[in-house]
């Protein structure tokens, strides 16, 4: 019966979980590494920066994530470069996050008051100085509530990788399907596990948010 499955199909899908999460982390992880410059560049770089950057968004943005799988994992050997599985896993949602990262610190950069920046200046610091010490700490508090939701969403695109045979939640959930012929509880059982994970994120997040957002500042009315 459905008890007796679940408790037949829990270890491997807790498996699976560790693998999803280790994924979602140091893809998100990468994406902030890759996305923090290209975020930065693509609001205070030369202009043919913007534009290379903004090429670079586009292309991950405007194309299906699963794509970029199977070029990194398929296509990448044809010019020398084989990555394992997790390998691959790793680099194709940490540069699709990065894409969606810069956007997301983009778009807080832009809403710091233009004041902040005149007012750095003003008191004789470089260009560089400011971004760095003024206009960035204050748009990485503006941007937390998109991160947020980049967190949450990178959770659920880690599925994607059970197409290239990795073992992560949903892998677990395809290989127990078949071998218990039950692929409705099974994956009625998964999908549970996900909104659980998509739960407690939420509220870790949720808590950190509140911590750290700026009274007063930009969209906040609480
Ligand atoms: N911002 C969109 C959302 O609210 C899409 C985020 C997708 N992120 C990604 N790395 N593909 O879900």
């Amino acid at each position: 019966d459905f008890i007796d499955l679940l408790s037949r199909v829990t270890p491997d899908l807790l498996q699976g979980t560790v693998v999803t999460l280790q994924i979602a982390a140091i893809s998100l992880i990468l994406g902030m590494i890759v996305g923090l410059p290209v975020g930065i560049g693509r609001v205070y770089g030369p202009v043919w920066l913007q534009r290379l950057l903004g090429a670079y968004i586009t292309l991950f943005q405007g194309t299906p994530l699963l794509i970029q799988l199977f070029t990194v994992y398929y296509g990448l050997p044809d010019v020398g470069i084989t990555l394992g599985r997790l390998q691959a896993a790793f680099l194709t949602l940490g540069l699709n996050s990065a894409a969606y990262q810069a956007e997301y610190l983009r778009s807080a950069l832009q809403s710091v008051s233009e004041g902040q920046m005149v007012a750095a200046r003003a008191i004789g610091m470089s260009k560089w100085q400011a971004i760095w010490s003024v206009v960035l700490p204050q748009a990485l508090r503006l941007a937390l509530p998109a991160w947020s939701n980049e967190a949450i969403a990178m959770l659920k695109y880690t599925s994607v990788v059970f197409l290239i045979a990795v073992p992560d939640l949903m892998g677990q959930a395809k290989i127990l399907a078949s071998r218990y012929f039950a692929p409705i509880q099974i994956y009625l059982i998964v999908a549970v596990f996900y909104i659980a994970l998509v739960g407690i994120a939420y509220l870790i997040l949720t808590m950190i948010e509140r911590r750290v957002r700026i009274p007063g500042l930009t969209g906040d009315v609480g």
